[in-house]
């Protein structure tokens, strides 16, 4: 008979076979920051999530040093939106000031900036539109030029999130362009049209003001698509590729893995970080252990890289199994 139980039979032999470990250094946190002054505000539909006014920054931005994590994914929700998204690629925009103050204070942290239009777009599209047509090759050039005014302020990476085709090129060379040819790029490669991001737009106020992103996210019932998407970045020049949402998707995380000898990030999503909380706050679920499960399934299927509103308990919660 074979006694698979022999090695299950204490925590010790079932530590030395583990074949997933978990570690602090794996994690990413997103942060929103807003315009304005003196400002915490609790998203709602996100419990334990909050977006800071940069002067109330510190009081998140210790406690994420401390924790150990590797770095933040910014989020920038300006106090003027407008039809080009102006604020996204202004150097004095939220975003840029916000990356400006952080990188000054906590040098340990990899800031890595989102670079999208939709928070600053008042029509809250991805890209540039002509009636209900969402623009591919002249949100380009706007990509870019946020990108480059990010890294100017001192963000260490940037991740395209608008899902343009092309946006990785053009950051490159732009980056390139600007003397910037090593900073990395983390696309959004896989990136779904997904019920999962709703949560999200309640704390970035990002929501379309009409139609959807599916001409331009992907299509969630398409794997095969994703992995030409994921191919496609990296030739674009992609340094980490990611899939978006996590758990939903971890059939492409580990065909990602598997096909390409790159970083593979996950962003475990704001709609899955709610249902979480929600299920926790009811006592159905126990919180740290579902969370933790959730972690592991998404490094056995290959991701390096964690994206998650969860990280400072994550980081916590390593702490004490270690
Ligand atoms: C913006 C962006 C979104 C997310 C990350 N960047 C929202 C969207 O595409 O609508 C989703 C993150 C989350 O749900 O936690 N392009
Ligand atoms: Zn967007």
């Amino acid at each position: 008979m074979n006694r698979f139980r022999r090695l299950r039979i204490n925590e010790s032999v079932r530590n030395l076979v583990a074949e997933t470990q978990l570690n602090i250094k794996d994690f990413i946190y997103p942060l929103f920051v807003i315009d304005g002054k003196n400002i915490k505000e609790a998203v709602e539909s996100m419990p334990g999530v909050f977006r800071y006014s940069i002067d109330r920054l510190d009081e998140i931005l210790k406690e994420v040093d401390e924790s150990g994590v590797s770095g933040l994914l910014l989020f920038g929700i300006p106090g003027h939106k407008d039809a080009r998204g102006s604020d996204a690629y202004n150097p004095d925009g939220i975003v840029q000031r916000a990356i400006r103050y952080i990188k000054e204070r906590y040098p340990r942290l990899i800031l890595i900036a989102d670079i999208c239009l939709c928070e600053y777009t008042d029509h809250g599209h991805c890209g540039l539109i002509s009636g209900h047509t969402i623009l591919n090759d002249d949100t380009l050039p706007l990509l870019a030029q946020m990108a480059v005014t990010c890294v100017d302020a001192g963000a260490d990476m940037v991740a395209p999130s608008d899902m343009m085709d092309g946006d990785v090129e053009a950051i490159r060379d732009a980056l390139d362009a600007n003397g910037y040819e090593n900073i990395p790029i983390m696309g959004y490669s896989a990136k779904f049209a997904s019920g999962y991001y709703s949560p999200f737009r309640d704390a970035a106020g990002s929501a379309p003001g009409f139609g959807d992103r599916r001409s331009y996210q992907m299509d969630i019932r398409n794997g095969r698509e994703a992995i030409r998407e994921v191919e496609n970045d990296i030739i674009q020049g992609a340094d980490i590729v990611m899939v978006k949402p996590a758990l939903a998707y971890l059939d492409v995380v580990k065909e990602a893995s598997q096909n390409f000898d790159y970083p593979i990030a996950v962003y475990n999503v704001s709609g899955e970080y709610s249902m979480v909380k929600a299920a926790a706050a009811n006592g159905w679920i126990d919180e740290k252990r579902i969370v933790l499960e959730n972690f592991y399934a998404m490094k056995r299927a290959g991701a390096s890289v964690i994206i998650t509103y969860h990280a400072l308990d994550a980081a916590k919660w390593i702490r004490e199994e270690a």
